[in-house]
């Protein structure tokens, strides 16, 4: 039963999922699965640091570089809890976690989900709705609830919106996007952020990251390029933020707040059916001839879909914080910011890296410039899986 326990290699010792490196999908995700619905189940009910703690485990499990047979190959690696250790130890003897279960089943969990699926409702607003009784769309929908603008358009579009987005969709918006900001600035940039930059082959929505080569230029950007979508008839909702963020002498903004404070816009683009990325390319040279193609071939009675769409305008001097903090994981850029306060008494965000001992930003126009300065080992996009 007991195996011998395995030599854990010294990179397996790093507590902090930044200092490891987390490809997709992992060789444990029947593991990483199950703690994912605790995180969740956690994070739904409204308590973070129950949330985190499942978030860590299920980090630590999917950079092992093996499968976990036992639960003595679990000896000596850091971050599980004993809670996670037990569900684990489940898992791991019979197949199934009866916590697991239950929580998959509970009808809170499920409203829960199902309320915080619609784009535009948190935690607190599911909440409320669930502790009134509401536990379907029909049920909102019939509750006389007045609903703010994203959240009409989250209902209206629900089923599209909890349909992964697809690598190709993704390149499809790429070239979208990359047409329309070229057209309004041309020399600005275009990056993909988010989970496709860590190489995942499916998502929630689509990130990209826009700056120009000369700081100042980006100013006012996210405005043009709305009005070009519109225009052109991709956007089906959008809500822009201007940039609030300035340079302050005590430091990275509130270091508190994960908040950053670009340009941006929370967008839902039409797309339609068959815009691979070829045809996209086509419809942008002859937009006529590719609409009449996507009628005729439309399923369903409409021949496009809903796809949420971030876009983030960030100046060329802040870019590498902001592609940093853009890529993700989410876990992946908690660890970072803690292992920056707590192991270098620094204050990362999406903006800057201020040095709380030498009371000054550090600068830096490239990734590995911040993992330098942070005393951390260059982990590429798409070991940041955590
Ligand atoms: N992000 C952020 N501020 C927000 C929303 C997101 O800084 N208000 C960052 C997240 O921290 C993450 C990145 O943007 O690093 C992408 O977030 P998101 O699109 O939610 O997740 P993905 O990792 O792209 O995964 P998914 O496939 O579900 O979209
Ligand atoms: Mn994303
Ligand atoms: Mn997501
Ligand atoms: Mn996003």
């Amino acid at each position: 039963q007991q195996g011998d326990p395995v030599e854990a290699p010294a990179f397996l010792a790093a507590s902090y999922a930044c200092q490891r490196n987390t490809p997709q999908p992992g060789h444990n995700t029947l593991l990483t699965a199950a703690l994912s619905v605790l995180a969740e189940s956690a994070e739904l009910n409204g308590d973070e640091g129950r949330g985190l703690a499942f978030r860590r485990s299920e980090g630590l499990l999917r950079s092992l570089d093996r499968r976990v047979q036992g639960p003595a190959e679990l000896r000596g690696l850091p971050c599980l809890g004993d809670h996670s250790r037990r569900v684990i130890q489940d898992l791991l003897e019979n197949g199934v976690s009866s916590e697991v279960e239950e929580t998959k089943s509970s009808p809170r969990y499920k409203a829960m989900k199902l309320l915080t699926g619609i784009f535009g409702v948190g935690v607190k607003t599911a909440k409320r709705w669930f502790t009134e009784g509401i536990c379907s769309l029909a049920q909102l929908e019939t509750s006389g609830h007045s609903l703010n603008a994203a959240q009409q358009a989250g209902l209206k579009y629900y089923t599209d919106l909890n349909q992964p987005v697809s690598r190709e969709e993704a390149d499809a918006v790429s070239v979208m996007v990359e047409g329309v900001v070229h057209s309004v600035l041309p020399g600005a940039r275009v990056t993909l952020a988010g989970g496709f930059r860590r190489g995942k082959m499916s998502g929630h929505d689509v990130d990209f990251l826009i700056t120009h080569p000369d700081e100042g230029k980006e100013e006012g950007l996210i405005h043009k390029i709305i009005a070009c979508l519109e225009s052109r008839g991709l956007l089906l909702y959008q809500q822009t933020t201007r940039n609030t963020y300035r340079e302050s002498a005590k430091g990275a903004g509130r270091p508190s707040s994960s908040m950053d404070r670009f340009e941006r816009c929370f967008s839902i683009f039409k797309l339609t059916n068959d815009s691979s990325p070829e045809d996209t390319r086509r419809a942008q040279q002859d937009p006529e001839r590719v609409r009449v193609e996507a009628d005729q071939t439309g399923s369903g009675g409409r021949p496009w879909r809903a796809v949420r769409v971030d876009l983030v305008v960030s100046p060329i001097s802040q870019f590498a914080f902001a592609l940093l903090g853009w890529t993700g994981s989410k876990l992946f850029e908690r660890e970072t910011r803690r292992w920056a306060v707590r192991e270098r008494s620094m204050s990362l965000s999406s903006h800057a890296l201020y040095d709380r001992n030498q009371e000054r930003y550090l600068r830096a126009s490239s990734e590995e410039e911040i993992f330098a300065h942070l005393g951390l080992e260059y982990v590429s996009p798409t070991g940041r899986n955590a």
